[in-house]
C-alpha cells in the first residue's frame, strides 16, 4: 500500500465581516451572550457578488502552491461542502477556474463533518494507487441558509473555505482514522428540503424544490458533540498507535468554544495544544478545520512531523477522526 501525506494547506474568507455587536441590532442578543456561550466575537459573510467556488478557488491556489505542485497535475478534487453554488455540484466550477484540466472532480457533502470525511475518502484513492495527487476543499457560505430572524442560530454561523493537497507519499502521514454516522438522529440538525406542492396535470402532483433555512436543536447537538467527539479520537488515536501525549495540536470542527473546551478536558489535553480561531469566524461548516491548520501553519505553530488530531461532527449526524502526521 502506498502512503499519504498533506504536502500543502491554503484558505480564503470573504472580506466582509460582521461583529455581535453589530448582530445585535438585527436580532435580540447580545456580544456577552453570544461570547460566553460561544466564544464567537464576529464571522465573515459573502456578499452576492461572491460565489462558493471563488472561495474554494482561492483556498485552493495557495494550497496548490504550497505543495509545489501544478494544478495540471491534479488527478482529483474533492469539494467538501454543504452548500454549492448549483445543487448539481460546485467542484467542477472549481476544476475549471483552476485549470485542473487532468482532475477528476465531484462534491462530497457531510456537512461539518466534510473534511474529515474527504480526507479519509482523498486518502483511500491515493491508497489504492488510483490517483496520486488530490486537492480537498472544505467550503460553506452558510450565511445563505439561515434564518437571520432567528438569533439561536444566526449567531453561530461564518463563511469560508480551506484546502489541502495530499500527495502519494513512500511514509504513510495518516496514521489512524474512525467515521460515523447515525441518521436516527438527523432531526437535530436541518437543512430541510421544503418543496410546495404543484399540479403539473390533473391528478399529476410534482413538489416545487426549495431549502429551509438551518434548524437545529442546540443543547441535543451539544450533548452528542461532547460525547462522541472524544470516544472517536481515541479510536482513531487506538489505531493509529498513538498516545494522547504524543498528540502535538488538536485541532476540532469550529462550532463552540464551549464543545472544544470540554473535549479537550475529556481528553486531558492541555490548552496550549488546542487551536481555536472561532472567535474571528463562527462556524464555517466544512471549512472550519482546514481553514484553522492553514492559519495554524502559517502562523508556524504547525511544523513538520507534528502530530495533528483532528474531528469534525455535524448533521448527519456524522462525526470522524483523523490522525495526521504534518
Ligand atoms: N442571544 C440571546 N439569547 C439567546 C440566543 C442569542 N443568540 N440564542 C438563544 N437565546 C436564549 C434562548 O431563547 C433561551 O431563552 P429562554 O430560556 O428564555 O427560552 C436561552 O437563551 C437559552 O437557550 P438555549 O438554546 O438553551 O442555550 P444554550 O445554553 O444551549 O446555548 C447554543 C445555545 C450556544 C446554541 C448551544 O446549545 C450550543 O452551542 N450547541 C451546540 C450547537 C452547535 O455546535 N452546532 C453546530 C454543530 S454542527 C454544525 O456545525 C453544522
Amino acid at each position: 500500500n502506498l502512503g499519504v501525506a498533506i504536502t500543502g494547506s491554503g484558505s480564503a474568507v470573504p472580506a466582509t465581516s460582521l461583529h455581535n455587536q453589530t448582530l445585535s441590532e438585527l436580532v435580540e442578543t447580545s456580544d456577552e451572550w453570544i461570547a460566553t456561550r460561544t466564544g464567537i466575537r464576529q464571522r465573515r459573510l459573502a456578499l452576492p457578488s461572491e460565489s462558493l467556488s471563488v472561495l474554494a478557488t482561492a483556498a485552493s491556489s495557495q494550497a496548490i502552491a504550497a505543495s509545489g505542485i501544478k494544478a495540471e497535475d491534479l488527478d482529483l478534487i474533492l469539494l467538501a461542502t454543504s452548500t454549492p453554488d448549483d445543487l448539481f455540484g460546485s467542484a467542477c466550477q472549481v476544476q475549471a477556474k483552476l485549470g485542473a484540466t487532468n482532475a477528476v472532480a465531484f462534491d462530497l457533502t457531510a456537512a461539518c463533518s466534510g473534511f474529515v470525511f474527504g480526507l479519509v475518502t482523498a486518502a483511500q484513492y491515493i491508497r489504492t494507487g488510483v490517483y496520486k495527487n488530490v486537492l480537498l476543499i472544505g467550503a460553506d457560505i452558510l450565511s445563505r441558509w439561515v434564518d437571520w430572524e432567528d438569533r439561536r442560530t444566526c449567531v453561530l454561523f461564518g463563511d469560508g473555505a480551506g484546502a489541502v493537497v495530499l500527495q502519494a507519499d513512500k511514509s504513510d502521514r495518516l496514521l489512524g482514522f474512525a467515521l460515523k454516522s447515525d441518521g436516527t438522529q438527523n432531526h437535530h440538525l436541518n437543512l430541510a428540503y421544503a418543496g410546495a406542492s404543484q399540479e403539473l396535470l390533473p391528478d399529476v402532483n410534482i413538489t416545487k424544490g426549495t431549502y429551509q433555512p438551518i434548524t437545529m436543536n442546540g443543547k441535543e447537538v451539544y450533548r452528542f458533540a461532547v460525547q462522541k467527539v472524544p470516544e472517536i479520537i481515541d479510536k482513531a488515536l487506538f489505531q493509529a498507535n498513538i498516545s494522547v501525549e504524543q498528540i502535538d495540536w488538536l485541532i476540532l470542527h469550529q462550532a463552540n468554544q464551549r464543545i472544544i473546551d470540554a473535549v479537550a478536558q475529556r481528553l486531558n489535553i492541555p490548552e496550549h495544544k488546542v487551536i481555536s480561531n472561532l472567535a474571528q469566524y463562527g462556524n464555517t461548516s466544512a471549512a472550519s478545520i482546514p481553514l484553522a491548520l492553514d492559519e495554524a501553519v502559517r502562523q508556524g505553530k504547525i511544523k513538520p512531523n507534528d502530530i495533528v488530531a483532528t474531528s469534525g461532527f455535524g448533521a448527519g449526524l456524522t462525526w470522524g477522526a483523523a490522525i495526521f502526521q504534518w
